[in-house]
């Protein structure tokens, strides 16, 4: 492969920003931007959490999904290096929607809040990361605030998340005794100026601690107990190890504050240094590489609708190898149909450019009128299939039914479009034809209740219906599923894609399926 591809694809690092609400990701991630000059005022990232407060629910929906797309990657270039932040969605709701956007990288940065700790998103979203192994650094928030102590934190983070930490830095007081941090990384003294700017914070260089200088910096009693501390650190925390890191086996720790601007440009200048290039890629067939030089990517989100006058949709696709280019032909694999895309665009910050070419790490948004299901691969024919989009067995369940019955046609096609965007799950009862939808929190009913109406003007209805959990079903003998169908037919059903699942009323009758059943095989994640 030429120099230029290979100078290009190892420029590319692609992360995801994930947090408990209200920890800080969308200050951290607007700091970031600010570095790199993809923005230049503060306030330009829009926070897409759902507000309840003001307005109504549902034009909150609209305004959350209208930042989304403006917001669904950041790139920006620092360092001589394309760095690429894919956005999360901020509500808890929407976690499958995070889900997906994590197979979309190479590392995540978790924003932890000093005094709350780890939390239920923090938990969720680290659990998903590690199951695919996926480079981790902490970033411990609202230094300026009274939190936890640094020690007891780092624990927490190790039971909770069943992670191994490293401390790079190291916060000198907390709360209103909040001197600034020690960057073990670098071994130099930050020091925070509350009322001061990133511009002016003052950085030493500081190799050794017990020079008497640290007094005259942080005063008598801060300086002692950096001392002490940073001495347990080097003690009960082995040396740092990158390679360790880009493993997933262990996980930097700064901490900050990302309001005040603090301690954000020492973990950026930390990433740059030691986060991933484009990873591999598993696939069905095999594993791809960066560097090959055919092409290929996969959808791992969709937005649809966005405006009401065209039904076009904007497809994400991360490109994993080779080289994208505009107006080339490519092959759909699930369709089995070449496509050319004139019009691919980059999402720089807020503004969108045309794009001419695109490399592995990168994200393209590709407009669509409706051929693209999330886990779509595209490839320069090679058949394909890139593993890893999982689909969680829901938590919620309603029957969805026509309200009405003029716009049959539409309420099909909406829920289907819907489905296909990922919103929540759908499955067909085999006997008797009803549709159930699964979500993994109560707002997904009202997005589809409410873009039903809004994009379709289709009209739905829900009825509740009694179910504990609904899992995928294999068996590696036909006659052993056959068997299962017979005896079970009540409890089967069909999800979007054909694939057959076991509705289960209650855990008790889970349970007793799968004693009943032993060569039948229940999934609780599917790979869509
Ligand atoms: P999120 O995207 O993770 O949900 O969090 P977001 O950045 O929106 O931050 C949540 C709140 O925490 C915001 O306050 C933000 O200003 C504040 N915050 C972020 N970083 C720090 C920090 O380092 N120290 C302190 N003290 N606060 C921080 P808000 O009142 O909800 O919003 P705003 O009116 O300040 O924007």
């Amino acid at each position: 492969m030429d120099n230029y591809f290979l100078q290009e694809l190892r420029r590319r690092r692609t992360f995801a920003i994930v947090a408990h609400p209200d920890a800080g990701k969308t200050t951290l991630t607007e700091k970031l931007l600010l570095f790199g000059g993809a923005i230049q005022t503060a306030g330009a990232v829009k926070s897409n959490k759902i507000k309840k407060s003001t307005v109504s629910d549902f034009m909150e929906i609209e305004r959350q999904r209208g930042i989304s797309v403006s917001t669904s990657v950041m790139g920006f270039e620092y360092r001589d290096l394309q760095i690429n932040i894919l956005d999360t969605p901020g509500h808890e709701d929407f976690a499958e929607d995070t889900y997906r956007t994590l197979t979309a990288v190479d590392s995540a940065i978790v924003v932890v809040d000093v005094a709350n700790g780890v939390e239920k998103q923090t938990e969720k979203l680290t659990k998903v990361c590690r199951m695919r192994e996926t480079p981790l650094i902490f970033f411990v928030n609202k230094m300026d605030r009274e939190g936890k102590d640094a020690f007891d934190l780092l624990d927490e983070i190790e039971q909770k998340l069943n992670v191994k930490v490293r401390p790079l830095s190291w916060p000198i007081g907390m709360g209103s005794r909040f001197k600034g941090v020690y960057n073990l990384y670098e071994k130099r003294l930050v020091l925070y100026n509350p009322h001061g700017k990133q511009e002016e914070e003052e950085s030493l260089v500081f190799t050794d601690l017990s020079n008497s200088e640290l007094e005259r910096h942080i005063g008598e009693s801060a300086a002692r107990t950096l001392r002490e501390e940073a001495e347990i650190v080097e003690t009960v925390y082995a040396d740092f190890d990158p390679e360790a890191y880009r493993k997933g086996n262990v996980c930097p720790v700064f901490f900050g504050s990302a309001v005040n601007n603090f301690g954000v440009k020492e973990m950026l200048d930390c990433y740059v240094d030691i986060a991933p290039t484009p990873l591999p890629r598993e696939t069905e067939e095999r594993i791809v590489k960066p560097e090959e030089p055919q092409f290929s990517g996969f959808v791992f989100k969709i937005f649809a609708n966005m405006d009401p006058k065209h039904r076009d949709r904007i497809a994400f696709l991360r490109i994993c190898s080779g080289k994208f280019e505009r107006n080339r032909s490519y092959r759909h694999i699930r369709l089995g149909r070449d496509m050319r895309f004139a019009n691919p665009t980059m999402f720089m910050a807020s503004k969108k450019t045309l794009l001419e070419e695109a490399f592995p790490g990168d994200v393209v948004g590709l407009y669509d009128s409706g051929n693209f299901k999330i886990g779509d691969t595209l490839t320069e024919g090679e058949i394909l299939h890139f593993k890893g989009i999982p689909a969680f067995s829901p938590e919620l369940f309603r029957y969805v039914e026509n309200a009405d019955p003029l716009k049959q046609k539409q309420f099909a096609k909406g829920l289907e479009q819907l489905m296909d965007e990922g919103v929540a799950q759908m499955f067909i009862r085999n006997s008797d034809n009803r549709r159930i939808i699964g979500t993994v929190g109560q707002l997904q009913f009202e997005v589809i209740q409410h873009r039903l109406e809004s994009e379709y003007s289709a009209k739905c209805r829900y009825e509740p219906v009694n179910l504990h959990k609904a899992c995928w079903i294999s068996a590696d003998d036909p006659k052993d599923m056959q068997e299962f169908l017979e005896r079970r037919r009540r409890d089967i059903a069909k999800d979007n894609d054909g694939n057959l699942v076991f509705l289960a009323e209650t855990a008790w009758i889970l349970q007793t399926a799968q004693e009943n059943f032993p060569k039948i095989k229940f999934h609780f994640t599917s790979e869509v």
